[in-house]
């Protein structure tokens, strides 16, 4: 087997397999294993389409990952022990000891265990047979398993009597487009959150390696109620919050905040200051928002970055235009639909 798996945002999984075609060579999705995630062939195999994605990565396409090989399941938990004495009988060699390692599972049929149950029979397994470091946070390679239902489709597995399967294939984190299992990126919710919002902007932040300078100074456009002006001041910026409605009291107390209480195209016409980052998750369609943005590029230092949310309907057909503008006062560092997104693209800039 020679196959792998693509994940993405089930509504926008049209646009992902729309990448994938246009991406790769003869590429053709084979199943649907679960909503917004594939089984698919293409000619180059997984490694070649992960290069091309590297160079060139796609923006709806979430997570890749290998099919090396198929185990039966027999849907008891004697399979934990199966399938780790199988992993290791496949992959003990193949993983260089050199560098960390992680095992990421998702199951998409019922099972009397749940993914960690796996990942740590697996990854103990692994331990035992060689020296690479278990690394769950920041893997080197990655052995991916993802437990389904035998697809009539696909004569290539063979039939069990449960009908599940594990697909199991093991890959460099950097070819997987995302280092986390289907490019499910959770974060710890924390007492003193005030959006959900606060999760695009850490998801953004870890996904496209952005570094703040410390004591940076940073505007927020549309701001309120101040989740990203949040985590921007436990960042250490300090940070101009421009939005029309009111911020979370608990941000009126922070001397690190100015409060500018008017529209991002009143702020405009004030005069703005300089600024070290933009940030603009306003709701806005995508069009006005990127003009919007290229306007405020007079106002950052040279070395500045900027960092916004584009919103879309199903279609994404503001993207191009939005993109055409953008790149007249900006680069196109990265440009992704990332897990904490909705029915809207991150995008990561820096002024030319
Ligand atoms: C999704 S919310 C932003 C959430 C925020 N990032 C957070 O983490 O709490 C969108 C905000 O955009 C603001 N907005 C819409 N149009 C705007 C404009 N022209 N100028 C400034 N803010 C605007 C709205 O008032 C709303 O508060």
């Amino acid at each position: 087997m020679a196959q792998l798996i693509l994940t993405a945002d089930p509504g926008f999984a049209h646009l992902a397999l729309e990448e994938f075609r246009r991406d790769s060579i003869g590429g053709q999705p084979l199943a649907e294993l679960a909503s917004g995630v594939w089984l698919a062939d293409c000619d180059e195999g997984f490694w070649g389409l992960a290069e091309t994605w590297i160079d060139s990565p796609p923006i709806f396409v979430r997570h890749i990952c290998p099919v090396d090989v198929a185990f039966p399941l027999i849907a008891t938990p004697r399979d934990l022990a199966r399938l780790s004495r199988d992993a290791v009988a496949e992959y003990a060699e193949l993983l260089d000891s050199e560098v960390s390692f992680s095992v990421q599972s998702r199951i998409f049929v019922d099972l009397p265990y749940k993914p960690f149950d796996i990942n740590r029979a697996i990854a103990a397994a692994l331990a035992e047979t060689t020296s690479a470091p278990l690394d769950v946070r920041q893997p080197f390679q990655i052995l991916s398993l993802l437990c389904t239902e035998v697809e009539q489709r696909l004569p290539s597995l063979a039939k069990t009597e449960s009908g599940f399967q594990a697909l199991l294939g093991l890959s460099l984190a950097s070819h997987n487009i995302s280092d986390w299992a289907g490019g499910v990126r959770r974060f710890r919710r924390e007492k003193d959150q005030i959006s959900r919002a606060e999760f695009k902007l850490l998801e953004a932040i870890e996904a496209f390696h952005i570094e703040l300078p410390s004591g940076g100074v940073a505007l927020d456009l549309g701001a309120a109620p101040g989740g990203w002006t949040r985590v921007l001041r436990q960042k250490g910026q300090y940070v101009t919050a421009v939005d029309p409605a009111m911020l979370h009291p608990r941000l009126s107390a922070d001397r690190g905040v100015r409060h500018k209480r008017m529209s991002a195209e009143a702020y405009l016409r004030e005069g703005p200051d300089t600024y070290d980052l933009l940030v603009n998750d306003m709701r806005m369609d995508a069009v006005p928002s990127a003009r919007l943005t290229n306007a405020f590029a007079d106002f950052l230092y040279p070395h500045a970055e900027a960092l916004l949310t584009l919103k879309m309907g199903q279609s994404a057909r503001q993207l191009d235009p939005a993109c055409a503008l953008l790149r007249e006062r900006y680069d196109i560092l990265h440009m992704r639909q990332l897990f904490h997104n909705r029915n809207e693209v991150t995008v990561h800039l820096k002024a030319n």
